[in-house]
């Protein structure tokens, strides 16, 4: 109920505009999103890096509309790519296809992906296609097709939640496609996606299993000890070793498991937030951990 209600605010622009003017709504926020510029971004990137962690880097932004702006959002993608490279620091991309006008047409989404997937594999840097709410995933899936016939340095994001996932699994896996698996962050009516906890946590282990006999270099992405231990059995059962795949966590969230999935010779990338559109990320954090909420609520009425 309370999830539902934050996932329905996340996409409120009333309540964006409000919630943007407490400066202090946007230090509180620094706790998920490394800050609003790539220089922040960098600089945090960096810091993983020097600690062994891998990193993922995601400019915030999502469902444009402004006639224009998935161009500006692919030349923005373009300048990153240039800045990781020359900063040498080793990390990936993730992006949303409606930031690249998949609102607009999937043509339009496939067309501004191939330019930054052309321009970051000569540089050597692989990308990843998150998945948004489920009106958006078959669009994904298209434009992920297509792309994925002629490129190799792109992957895409399966959400554990959705019923049709084991289905899109075994036909990226048949494609020697790169899953990132998730348990699903957007709220979703019942006959599309599984509701209770315990039912999305059972079939994001069935999945996992899947990917690991199955899939191609797969990204366990979970802060849920149930999902990460039957992942860490899974490989030792199978016989995995720690390269085969990638445990990826949310900057800011489960830091002293992070370093000991490291300490144990595991790879763990973290997924960095950066750009001045990070409200409906944001919510998206609070609605799944109410603790989360209380801490923001206490500081906004502290300040
Ligand atoms: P779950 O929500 O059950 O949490 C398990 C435990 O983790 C909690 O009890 C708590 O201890 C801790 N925890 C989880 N969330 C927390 C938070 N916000 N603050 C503090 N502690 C928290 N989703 C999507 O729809 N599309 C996408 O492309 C992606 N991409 C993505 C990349 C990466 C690297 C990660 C880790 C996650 C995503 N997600 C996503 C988000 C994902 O779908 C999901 O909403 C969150 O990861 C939370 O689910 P968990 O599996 O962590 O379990």
């Amino acid at each position: 109920m309370l999830r539902s209600l934050l996932i329905f605010l996340s996409q409120n622009r009333w309540i964006k505009g409000f919630t943007l003017r407490f400066p202090l709504a946007r230090k509180v926020a620094r706790r998920f999103v490394a800050g609003e510029t790539l220089d922040d971004a960098l600089k945090v990137a960096q810091q993983l890096r020097s600690e062994g962690l891998g990193v993922a880097l995601d400019l915030l932004g999502e469902n444009v509309s402004r006639p224009g702006a998935a161009e500006e959002a692919t030349a923005e993608y373009l300048r990153m790519l240039d800045r990781i490279q020359a900063a040498q620091v080793e990390c990936y991309v993730s992006l949303k296809l409606t930031q690249l006008g998949l609102d607009e047409s999937e043509d339009a989404a496939l067309h501004h992906l191939e330019t930054i997937l052309e321009a970051a594999a000569s540089r050597g840097i692989f990308v990843r296609i998150d998945m948004e709410g489920s009106d958006y995933t078959e669009r994904t899936m298209n434009v992920f097709r297509r792309a994925r016939a002629r490129h190799d340095n792109v992957g895409i994001v399966i959400q554990a939640y959705l019923k049709r996932s084991r289905g899109d699994i075994e036909e990226i896996n048949g494609m020697h496609g790169r899953v990132r698996l998730c348990k699903g962050a957007y709220a979703e009516p019942p006959a599309l996606a599984y509701q209770a906890r315990p039912d999305v946590t059972r079939n994001m282990v069935e999945l996992m299993h899947e990917l690991l006999r199955n899939g191609e270099h797969p990204a366990i992405a979970s802060h849920d000890e149930e999902v990460i231990s039957a992942t860490l059995d899974t490989v030792r059962e199978l016989g995995l070793s720690p390269q085969d795949f990638e445990f990826q966590m949310l900057y800011g969230i489960r830091r002293e498991r992070q370093l000991q999935l490291r300490d144990l010779g595991y790879q763990v990338r973290i997924y960095v937030p950066f750009g001045s559109d990070w409200y409906p990320y944001f919510m998206r954090r609070l609605a799944e951990r109410p603790a989360n909420l209380v801490f923001f609520l206490t500081a906004l009425f502290r300040g």
